[in-house]
C-alpha cells in the first residue's frame, strides 16, 4: 500500500513529482500559486466543478514540476467525501503519470478536529482509490505503483495523526475488498476462517471456528443445511475484541458469507452468476472492520459472527418444501433454496443472544429486491430500534457509504407466515427486501439493525474516484465509523463552509 505522510511549509517549496491543489467552484487559487495557475483560470479552462482537473507543467515559481488543480465543487456542499474523491483523483493521476510520489494540499483550516478529519478522509481516499485487485494477473509486477502520497498543511502534527487513522480506516475496506474479490475456488469458508485467525493473532483477539459437526451440535441447522451439499464445508467464525471492560455488553456484528450462491436446487440463471462470488461481502466487511478495530485499538467489546458456506445443488442438497428447525427453535418452510442468506443469518442472530449485546448489526447481500429499490447508491437499512438506525444512517453519511431506512411494517411479517411451519423463507416478489428484513427481525430480541448491501457491495464499473470496479468493501467503513461513535470519539463529519 502507498505510504501516506504529512508535511508543512509553503506549497511552492514542496519537493514532489506532482502537487495537487483542490479548488472550490469559481474561487481563486492561493496567492502563492497565482502565477502558476492564473492563466488556466483566467482563460476559463477550469472552474472548480467537482471531479474537474487541470494539469499544469512547469508551474511558475514552484519546486514541483507539475501542478494539478482538482475541482471541489460548491463550498457549501463540501464534505469529507468530496475530499476522499479529490485525493483519490490526485493519487491516481500521479500513478497514471508513473510518478513515485505526489502531494496533496489539504484545503481545510478551521478547527483542529476538522483538520484531523480532513486528513483522515484524504488519506482514505488515496489508499482506496489506488486499490487494484491484480494478484491473478501474471504481469502485475510490471505495473507501477505510487510509493508516497504526502498531505501538505501548516499543522503537520494534526495532519500526520489524521493520516495515520485514515490509513487504518482504508485498510478495513481494502481487506474487505480483497476477501470479496477473491474467487470462490480460493475464498472458501475455511479460507475466511484462516483470515479471521490472522486478524486474531495480529491484535490478540479471541477466535473460535466451528466446523460442520460443531455447527450441527450447536443446533445451527440453517447454516448446516445450506452447506450440506458443498464439498467445501461450512464454518461459523466468532472473533472477539475485548477492550471495553468486563461488564460492558458487546456490540455484535454479523456478516453473511455465502462464498458462492448458485441458488442451490432453485438454481439461478447462468448469466451473471459469476457475481455470486461476492455473496460473502457481508462477512468480508465485518472481518475488515475487525482489522480496523484492532489497529485503532477501540476501547469497546466487539464480537463478530460470520456464518460461512457455499450454496450449491447436489444429491444431498436441501429442497423446496423442506422444513427446518433453526437455532432459535422456530421452524421454517423452504419456498426457495435461493433465499439461503436469511437462514444462516437467523442462526447467527439467535446465537448472538448469549452475549446480551448492546446492539447487533448485520450486513448481507440479501436481496435483489433491495438493489432494485435503491439502486447502487445506498444500502437498505432496517431494524427494531430507531436510535440505532439513526446512528447507522449518520455513520454511513460520514463514511460516504450511504444507508437508507426502509420500513418493517407488521404486514411484511404476515407475508412470511408459513403454511406448514412458523415461517417461510420467501414472501414473494413484492417488497422482497422488507420481507427478508421481517424474517430476520423474528430472531433479533435486542437492539438490532440490518444492512442489505446487495446493490452496494460490488460494482460492475468504477463507482467513483475511490471505488473501482469490483468489491467496494462496503459497509466496513460505515461500521467502523459507527463503532468509533460508540467508543465516544467526537469527530467532525461536516466540512461545509470550511475556509480554504
Ligand atoms: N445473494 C442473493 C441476493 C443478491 C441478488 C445479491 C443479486 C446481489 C445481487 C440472495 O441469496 C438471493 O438469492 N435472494 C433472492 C431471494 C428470493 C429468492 C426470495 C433474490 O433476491 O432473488
Ligand atoms: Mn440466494
Ligand atoms: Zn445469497
Amino acid at each position: 500500500m502507498v505510504r501516506i505522510n504529512a508535511t508543512s511549509g509553503a506549497l511552492t517549496e514542496v519537493p514532489t513529482g506532482l502537487l495537487a491543489v483542490g479548488l472550490h467552484k469559481d474561487e481563486s487559487v492561493p496567492q502563492e500559486l497565482a502565477g502558476a495557475a492564473g492563466a488556466v483560470l483566467s482563460n476559463g479552462d477550469f472552474s472548480g466543478e467537482e471531479g474537474e482537473t487541470a494539469l499544469i507543467y512547469g508551474p511558475d515559481g514552484m519546486a514541483s514540476p507539475r501542478l494539478l488543480l482538482v475541482g471541489l465543487g460548491e463550498r457549501t456542499s463540501f464534505t469529507l467525501d468530496t475530499l476522499r474523491r479529490a485525493s483519490a483523483t490526485a493519487a491516481k493521476r500521479a500513478r497514471t503519470l508513473k510518478l513515485d510520489d505526489a502531494a496533496f494540499a489539504l484545503p481545510v483550516s478551521k478547527g483542529s478536529a476538522a483538520r484531523v478529519a480532513a486528513a483522515e478522509a484524504a488519506a482514505e481516499g488515496a489508499a482506496l482509490g489506488l486499490y487494484r485487485f491484480d494478484r491473478y494477473k501474471t504481469n502485475a509486477g510490471s505495473s507501477r505503483e505510487l510509493e508516497t502520497f504526502t498531505l501538505v498543511h501548516d499543522d503537520e502534527a494534526e495532519i500526520a495523526t489524521g493520516a495515520q487513522i485514515g490509513v487504518k480506516l482504508a485498510a478495513a475496506a481494502l481487506l474487505a475488498r480483497d476477501l470479496a474479490n477473491e474467487p470462490s475456488n480460493s475464498a472458501t469458508p475455511e479460507y475466511l476462517a484462516g483470515k479471521a485467525r490472522e486478524i486474531a493473532e495480529r491484535y490478540g483477539m479471541e477466535i473460535t471456528v466451528l466446523d460442520r459437526a460443531e455447527i450441527e451440535a450447536e443446533g445451527m441447522s440453517g447454516l448446516a443445511t445450506v452447506g450440506r451439499s458443498a464439498a467445501n464445508e461450512p464454518r461459523f467464525i466468532v472473533l472477539e475484541h475485548r477492550k471495553g471492560g468486563d461488564d460492558a455488553p458487546p456490540i455484535v456484528l454479523v456478516g453473511k458469507a455465502v462464498t458462492f450462491d448458485s441458488g442451490g436446487i432453485s438454481i439461478k440463471p447462468a448469466a451473471g452468476m459469476e457475481d455470486m462470488k461476492f455473496d460473502m461481502s457481508g462477512g468480508a466487511a465485518v472481518l475488515g472492520v475487525m482489522e480496523a478495530v484492532g489497529s485503532l485499538d477501540l476501547p469497546l467489546n466487539v464480537v463478530t459472527l460470520v456464518p460461512a458456506t457455499e450454496n450449491l445443488p447436489g444429491g444431498n442438497a436441501f429442497k423446496p418444501g423442506d422444513v427446518l428447525e433453526l437455532h432459535s427453535g422456530k421452524t421454517v418452510e423452504i419456498v426457495t433454496t435461493d433465499a439461503e442468506g436469511r437462514l444462516i443469518l437467523a442462526d447467527a442472530l439467535s446465537y448472538a443472544r448469549r452475549y446480551e449485546p448492546a446492539a447487533v448489526v448485520d450486513c448481507a447481500t440479501l436481496t435483489g429486491a433491495c438493489y432494485v429499490a435503491l439502486g447502487d447508491h445506498a444500502s437498505g437499512l432496517m431494524g427494531n430500534d430507531e436510535g440505532l438506525i439513526s446512528e447507522i444512517q449518520t455513520a454511513g453519511e460520514a463514511a460516504g457509504e450511504r444507508a437508507w431506512h426502509l420500513p418493517l411494517f407488521k404486514e411484511y411479517t404476515e407475508q412470511i407466515k408459513g403454511n406448514t411451519a412458523d415461517l417461510k423463507n420467501s414472501g414473494g416478489r413484492y417488497g422482497g427486501a422488507l420481507t427478508a428484513g421481517a424474517f430476520l427481525k423474528e430472531f433479533a430480541d435486542y437492539p438490532w439493525a440490518h444492512l442489505d448491501i446487495a446493490g452496494t457491495a460490488y460494482y460492475g464499473k468504477e463507482q467513483n474516484a475511490y471505488t473501482p470496479r469490483g468489491a467496494s468493501g462496503a459497509p466496513a467503513r460505515l461500521l467502523v465509523e459507527f463503532l468509533r461513535g460508540r467508543s465516544g470519539d467526537d469527530r467532525v463529519v461536516n466540512l461545509a463552509g470550511q475556509e480554504a
